[in-house]
Order: structure tokens, then sequence, then C-alpha cells
């Protein structure tokens, strides 16, 4: 399974890029507000650090804006996928972009009918948002197992991005099931790393090679 870092913040992506754990980033416009800086600044400053899909949001409901700002950004680089709202004109320009060869990441999924429709339009991803339906008490998990047996049915090549992960559980199961790709927030990140138990082990190996000297 690929990881992504869902974040706009520079440190923490090369802090992960480092570690060498990090397949591609994910950003959308609350993510780049919250570190207040330029979209454009931002994203070509992950492009130098990750070389791996970096998805960029549209920031407009309009279809004509949504095109036009979808082809600029797939000037900036070929690593870059387009983040387009499943709504209608998501869907329209989702076809037509996808026809120019352009990578599109459906984004905002919920329920696995909005997945099979942005795959037919021709989404490279789809991205679930399981954890929002979490949130209001929906199981996000049932989701991606539903939309994973839908595309193993008809041979689907767009890939499933677990997005809207809140903690490790969902990244186990994400696996487990086999969905492709898992973005994932650095907070999350971090607590994959660790266990209690590799800390208390790893103290205890250093004290006891330090009493061996
Ligand atoms: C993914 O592409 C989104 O940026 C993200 O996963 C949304 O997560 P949130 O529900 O925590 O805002």
């Amino acid at each position: 399974m690929q990881l992504f870092i869902d974040t706009a913040n520079l440190d923490q992506i090369k802090k992960y890029a480092e570690l060498g754990i990090i397949d591609g980033v994910t950003t959308n416009p609350s993510l780049i507000a919250k570190e207040g800086v330029d979209y454009k600044t931002r994203i070509r400053e992950i492009l130098k650090v990750i070389n791996g899909p970096i998805s960029v949001e549209v920031t407009t409901e309009n279809f004509e804006e949504m095109l036009s700002q979808a082809r600029d950004y797939a000037t900036w680089h070929e690593n870059i996928y387009v983040k387009l709202p499943m709504t209608e004109n998501g869907l329209k320009a989702c076809r037509i972009l996808s026809q120019e060869g352009i990578k599109i990441n459906m984004t905002l999924i919920f329920q696995p009918m909005q997945a099979l429709l942005a795959a037919k339009a021709g989404a490279a991803f789809i991205s679930p948002f399981i954890g929002r339906l979490d949130d209001i008490s929906q199981d996000g998990m049932q989701i991606i197992a539903e939309i994973m047996e839908i595309f193993v049915n008809y041979q689907i090549q767009t890939k499933i991005l677990v997005a809207s992960t809140r903690h490790p559980r969902h990244i186990v199961d994400a696996a487990r099931i086999g969905a492709d790709i898992a973005t994932i927030p650095p907070e999350v990140l971090e607590k994959l790393i660790k266990h209690p138990l590799t800390d208390i082990g790893q103290e205890k190996f250093m004290s006891d090679y330090k009493k061996s000297l």
C-alpha cells in the first residue's frame, strides 16, 4: 500500500520524506489556509521534496473555472493530480480533463456509487473521506470495503485513496482490505511508528549495554 502525507506543512513533509515512508502528498484548500501561504508557492516547494503524486484541489465550483484551474495546475509538473469535488460539475470536468491526459483525484467521496461514477468519468484516484463518516456515526471503513468489492468485480483501474484518516487502526484496516493508498496526517504517521514496548525494550538494551562496559 502506498502512503501519502495529508498536509501542506513543509517541515512535516520533509521530516517524513527523510524517513523514506512517503510516496505522495495530498493537500486541500483548508490545509493550505492553515499554513497561511500562497497555494502555488507551497505546491512548488512540495514538488521539490517529494517525487510522487501531489494532489492540488481546484478552488471553484464553476465548471469553466474548474477546467482552466486544472489545466493550469497540470502544467506545473507531471506529478500533479488535480482534485475535483464529487459534484455534477466535478464529474463533467473529470471526463474532459481525463481525456486530455490530466490526472484527476475525485475528492469528497462518501458513498460507493460516487466512487463508481468518478471511476467511469476517468478519475485516476478516488478519495473516500472515512473519518468524516465516522464523525457522524457511520462506518467509513465499510465504504472502503464496498468500493473495493465493486472495483475488483469490474477490474476498475482507478485507485482507492483512503482519506480523512484519524488513527492507526484506519490504516491497518485499509491495508487489510487492500486499498491502494492511504493519506495520513503527520500526527497519525507519528503514531504508526511508535509502540511503548519498542521504547521500553530499547531503553533496557541500552542500559544493559552500558552495564557490560
Ligand atoms: C484528503 O485528501 C483530505 O485532504 C483529507 O484527508 C481530509 O481530512 P479531514 O476530514 O481530516 O479534513
